[in-house]
């Protein structure tokens, strides 16, 4: 097996980061596809807690090279801030490991300043957003006057095309948000700043990836966000502005579909979600608490504390129809421990109907409730298992139970943030 891409099943924060750290040590490239640094994968090596947003956490192995995508919108003042935290831990990013595609997306000061000002507007429905200016990027993106990597090659061309884009969103940012202007002149130093210290990243990444893998090179695609965030297929408006799901692997790298031989699910053993939108299994009660308290569960990017629920087998059937999963990884299991029942959603109830399959009308999802099964729970330390058959019967029961429903076996189950708290059942990498 030569490519893997690894999609978050859920809302985002299903522990891509760890699963991504386990199969890096097999791959030789490791490519980010979508998203920017809204972002958060953390990676606990020997107690020490490393929390990427940009470069693929893949990096973090000796030896192996990072791809930024097309697919992805960057913030170069965030990139070298994480390039040199990797430097202070001896990881060295150059263009012989490192490469940011021509044609990825620049963030820029104003679409952070949008982003928040429309977050605190009154008028507008808030997101919830990370305020990293995700959404104003990509919404650049789209309506083409958006600058790319391959803008900042040509220095002539990049002041014209700045100078052009911050008069029309000035105008934007002081009539219609009342917020101050931006300098141009002061922009585009800071941005020509950037351009000496990353030119020697950005290349052609669809080509690169093309050789590097008609050469053999085993090739690991990291998602970021999760399937329920994707702009098409996710909770639309409460959704991030790019493909999350798989699909946005090749609009986000350049590469054709049959490259991708792997597809690999990341699925937590409940749900949570950060920001606004609707949740059908959010508990608000003590087991809500008990979730957040032994998951951590607090954002790795902004550090809002995140909602949480039981396991919901419709938003997980909808992400293995959508992304097509040949396995998956349940993470988290461990933090169950302690709770009894142990509840799973099958279906919704939406007014008189039983709905079973994910509705795409907000509306129906804002009114859901939720059909629960209830398993046995177990008090028993799972952290220290390494075999399936070292977990107690309940455990096997509750797993079991959630593979019938996803319809696909797990490969994975984490059972604690360390690299070495993890079952492996099959490494795609190794078959
Ligand atoms: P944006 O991506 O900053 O525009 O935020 C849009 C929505 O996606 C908000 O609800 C965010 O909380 C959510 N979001 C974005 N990135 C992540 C992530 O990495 N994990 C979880 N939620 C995210």
């Amino acid at each position: 097996m030569q490519s893997l891409a690894i999609v978050g099943a859920q809302w985002g924060d299903e522990g891509k980061g760890k699963v991504v750290d386990y199969l890096a040590r097999h791959a030789d490239v490791v490519v980010r596809y979508a998203g920017g640094n809204n972002a958060g994968h953390t990676v606990v090596v020997k107690d020490q807690k490393t929390v990427l947003h940009l470069i693929p956490s893949g990096v973090l192995h000796p030896r192996k090279i990072g791809v930024l995508g097309n697919g992805m919108v960057v913030d170069p003042a965030v990139l070298l801030q994480e390039m040199a935290d990797l430097r202070r831990r001896k990881i060295v990013l150059h263009p012989g490991n490192f490469f940011i595609s021509d044609r990825a997306h620049l963030i820029l000061p104003y679409h952070r300043r949008i982003d928040l000002a429309r977050e605190k507007s009154k008028s507008r429905k808030k997101i919830g957003t990370t305020g990293r200016g995700i959404g104003p990027a990509y919404e650049d993106k789209a309506n083409r006057c958006g600058l790319r990597f391959s803008d900042l090659l040509n220095k002539d061309l990049f002041e014209e095309k700045l100078r052009s884009v911050i008069r029309e969103k000035n105008l934007y940012l002081k009539a219609i948000l009342q917020e101050p202007k931006l300098n141009a002149s002061a922009v585009l130093r800071e941005y020509l700043g950037y351009r000496e210290r990353l030119r020697r990243f950005v290349t052609d990444t669809s080509l690169l990836l093309d050789r590097l893998l008609k050469e053999g090179k085993k090739v690991l695609f990291e998602g970021a966000q999760g399937t329920l965030l994707d702009l098409d297929h996710g909770t639309y408006p409460f959704v991030t502005s790019s493909s999350a799901a798989v699909g946005g692997v090749f609009s986000g790298c350049g590469i054709g579909p049959l490259s991708l031989q792997s597809i690999l699910g990341v699925i937590k053993a409940y749900t949570t979600r950060v920001g606004e939108g609707p949740f059908p299994t959010e508990l608000q009660d003590e087991v809500g608490a008990h979730l957040r308290r032994e998951g951590d569960e607090f954002g790795a990017t902004t550090g809002r504390p995140r909602r949480c629920g039981w396991f919901d087998a419709v938003v997980g059937r909808y992400s293995v129809r959508l992304n097509g999963f040949t396995g998956m990884a349940l993470t988290k299991l461990d933090t169950l421990t302690g709770l009894n029942p142990l509840r799973i959603c099958t279906g919704y109830r939406i007014g008189r109907r039983l709905v079973t399959e994910f509705p795409s009308d907000l509306e129906d999802l804002e009114r859901a409730v939720p059909v629960y099964e209830d398993l046995p729970g177990w008090r028993e330390e799972i952290r220290s298992a390494r075999r399936f058959e070292d977990l107690p019967q309940a455990t096997i029961q509750y797993l079991r139970r959630l593979e019938s429903l996803l319809g696909v076996p797990f490969s994975f189950i984490s059972l604690g943030p360390q690299r070495e708290q993890t079952i492996v059942l099959q490494n795609p990498f190794s078959t």
